[in-house]
């Protein structure tokens, strides 16, 4: 199940998906609202039988010291990258701990899990809560055979940063990490391939860095 608020985007991953040979349906999600959250899980339940992974991959991200961010800017990045980790890995824990299976992998960033960054309060501190949000939960649920764990993926090509910044300050921004380059998707997906398998049977609670060497050096 691919769900976001954007169907445009969400269609577009169902049909690589389906190309590949897969089997795949969009739903739209709004990850800062409980009830979406949890018609979301029923509907993939209801559709494919089971839930045994999620992928808490929603975000946004915004730049501004505290002078600089309003209560509704805090506020807001605070509901989609905290509280919507929050509230759909809670729709999805219900039915996992029934059937006493799941692993759940989560997406903080570099800057908010290892350390902060200059004029990003609000993402830095939603990013935080959600490192420390994965732990708590790899604790609380490791005995009812449910694995948690977070990805910190450093600058990767996506729009979310291509949004953020010009082409040029991309690639001025890439050529200061240890491998002069941005991350590719396919490498923050192939993480999250890991953890969410079976060959991450004994990993829980983790915090996996994929950024290219970004956090060895700081
Ligand atoms: N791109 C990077 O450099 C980078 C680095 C570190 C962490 N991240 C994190 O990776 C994750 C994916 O980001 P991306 O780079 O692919 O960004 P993106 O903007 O390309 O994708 C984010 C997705 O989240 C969806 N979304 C936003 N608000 C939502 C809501 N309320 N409910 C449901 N869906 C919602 C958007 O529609 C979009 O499809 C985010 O959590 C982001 O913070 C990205």
């Amino acid at each position: 199940m691919v769900a976001d608020t954007s169907e445009s985007g969400g269609m577009e991953t169902v049909e690589q998906i389906r190309q590949a040979g897969g089997r795949a349906r969009f739903a739209r999600l709004d990850v800062t609202q409980a009830e979406s959250s949890r018609s979301v899980v029923q509907a993939t339940i209801a559709e494919f039988g089971d839930l045994h992974i999620l992928f808490n991959g929603a975000g946004i991200l915004a730049y501004g010291t505290v002078l600089e961010t309003t209560e509704e800017a805090w506020a807001r990045m605070l509901a989609v990258n905290l509280t919507g980790t929050f509230l759909v890995s809670k729709a999805a824990l219900e039915h996992m701990v029934a059937k006493r299976r799941g692993s759940i992998v989560n997406v903080a960033s570099t800057t908010g899990s290892h350390d902060a960054c200059a004029h990003a309060a609000a993402y830095v501190s939603s990013k935080g809560g959600v490192t420390l949000l994965t732990r708590s939960m790899a604790i609380d649920y490791a005995k009812l055979g449910i694995r948690v764990n977070v990805i910190c993926p450093g600058p990767t090509d996506t729009p979310m940063l291509r949004k953020a910044l010009t082409p040029d300050e991309l690639e001025a921004f890439a050529r200061t990490f240890p491998m002069n380059r941005l991350g590719r998707p396919e490498e923050i997906a192939a993480a999250a391939l890991f953890l969410a398998s079976d060959d991450a049977s004994f990993v829980t609670g983790a915090v996996l860095h994929v950024d290219g060497g970004q956090t060895a050096e700081v």
